[in-house]
């Protein structure tokens, strides 16, 4: 791509029609916001040429993007989209470019696959003003294409007047743009809101361009879905469900084994190695990696969750934060919160959390167990009901857990505490001291035997 070529993401509105308080950029498809899939599509064209233009509830939108915020452009007021692009106007001009490609931020279906086509057009023809076009039939809330007499203008949906402009073609503005800054930057200051809706709109600039004599180009891509803009929450699952199936296609067609496939939502950077098996229901986000021969069962919740070969995860189970190692059984009913780390061929049951816990290889926690700060060595035995009790309301501590050892059923671990290698605890201990290797520890009552009443 032309290195002069910069993007401009308009994330600033509220979105009134999502009848929600959180900017409509933030909404989220297979658990990531729009804007990252309007800002991975920018990117992949123009690399860290990318600016964001944010406003409503700013705040959040730079906690969602921590790593973005340097090139964010703020709106105080939003005006409209072309009030948008004309306060990020001084930071373009002091990025050198000299086209600044403009992408709503509210298209999340977007992909660069789609856009460069469009830019490559536009270069190739030295298009001053370029903008794409899509086909919806009976135009939708879309702005108009309208070409009368050799021109074509942008007219919005509430300001088109059917004895004016003529009859709805269904020929929409996509909501993207390719501007030679030179040529089109003096048009700004001409926009106007004296419209239905009385904000300045970026689409009357293509209108402007027209009357100044600059070139102009509609780059039509017909019925491509690329370009659907959300505006509403039926519009969101729609596009969420378009992602969804593509997603879930591309995993199928690269050789893993999904059943009930309507029923698996995988996130964008979900990687999942060919003759792996998932069963529908399932669920997989964020950086989640399932290697070859996993199988997930339905019901199971992965988020960033990373699965070795040959593991299997049974039904019901959540994992957040996890690595789970080679040959390991998860579940029916685990949960696996961040920080926990099975070692290979190791085993959780049902009922059983984990939380920045370690399993050593071949460990077993089979039933009803809590471990949290806790490292479990190799061979373990941990029974049913054992619960590290890590927080003294305060401060979280560690237990310890040595290869070989056994914990008997129902047991208190009081941590910072530190059971030995090879050492045994009894059924139903309450364990406050350490215990050394190879021991038998036991704190219980005893049991008395006396004559009933
Ligand atoms: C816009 C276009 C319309 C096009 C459609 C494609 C205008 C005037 N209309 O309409 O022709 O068919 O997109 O989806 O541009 N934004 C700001 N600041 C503002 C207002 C909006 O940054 O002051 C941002 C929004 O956050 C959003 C984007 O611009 O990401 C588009 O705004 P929106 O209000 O959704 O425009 P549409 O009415 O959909
Ligand atoms: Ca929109």
């Amino acid at each position: 791509m032309d290195a002069t070529v910069g993007a401009v993401i308009l994330a600033a509105g509220k979105g009134t029609r999502m009848q929600s308080e959180a900017p409509k950029v933030l909404a989220g498809l297979l658990g990531l916001p729009m804007l990252w899939y309007v800002r991975r599509a920018a990117t992949a064209l123009c690399g860290d040429r990318v600016l964001a233009v944010v406003g409503h509830r700013a705040d959040l939108v730079s906690r969602a993007f921590p790593d973005w915020t340097a090139n964010f452009v703020t709106q105080t007021e939003q005006l409209g989209t072309g009030h948008a692009l004309t306060e990020a106007l001084p930071a373009i001009r002091s990025a050198g470019w000299s086209y600044v490609l403009v992408v709503n931020g509210d298209a999340p279906l977007v992909t660069a696959q789609s856009l460069e086509p469009f830019v490559r057009e536009a270069l190739d023809a030295k298009a001053d003003l370029a903008f794409v076009t899509i086909e919806v039939p009976g135009g939708g809330s879309y702005g108009r294409v309208v070409r009368q007499g050799g021109t074509v203008a942008i007219v919005e949906a509430k300001d088109y007047d059917t004895s004016v402009h003529g009859p709805v073609t269904g020929e929409v503005n996509a909501g993207v743009y390719l501007l030679r800054l030179d040529a089109v930057a003096p048009l700004l200051s001409g926009l106007s809101n004296a419209n239905a809706s009385g904000e300045y709109y970026i689409t009357d600039l293509v209108g402007l361009a027209g009357k100044a004599g600059l070139s102009v180009l509609a780059h039509c891509r017909g019925a491509d879905t690329a370009y659907l803009g959300i505006n509403s929450p039926a519009e969101l699952v729609a596009a969420e469900e378009l992602l969804r199936r593509e997603i879930v296609a591309a995993h199928l067609g690269a050789g893993v084994i999904i059943r009930a496939a309507d029923q698996v939502r995988l996130g964008p950077e979900v990687v999942i190695a060919p003759g792996a098996e998932l069963c529908g229901p399932v669920e997989c986000y964020g950086e989640t990696s399932i290697a070859a021969g996993v199988v997930v069962d339905s019901h199971v919740v992965l988020r960033d969750t990373i699965v070795a070969e040959g593991a299997r995860i049974q039904n019901f189970s959540h994992c957040d934060g996890a690595r789970i190692g080679p040959d390991c059984q998860v579940g029916p009913f685990a949960r696996l919160r961040p920080g926990a780390v099975l070692m290979a061929e190791s085993r959780v049951g049902n009922f059983v959390e984990m939380k920045k816990a370690v399993l050593g290889r071949g460990s077993k926690a089979s039933h009803l167990t809590y471990l949290g700060d806790t490292t479990v060595g190799e061979e373990a035995n941990i029974g049913a009901g054992t619960i590290t009790c890590n927080y003294d309301g305060v401060h979280k501590h560690p237990t310890v857990i040595g290869d070989h050892a056994f914990i008997g059923s129902n047991t208190a671990l009081v941590a910072p505490v530190t059971v030995g290698t090879g050492a045994l605890v009894g059924a139903g201990s309450v364990i406050t001291k350490n215990v050394p290797e190879k021991s038998l520890a036991v704190a219980r009552g005893r049991q008395v035997i006396l004559p009933r009443r």
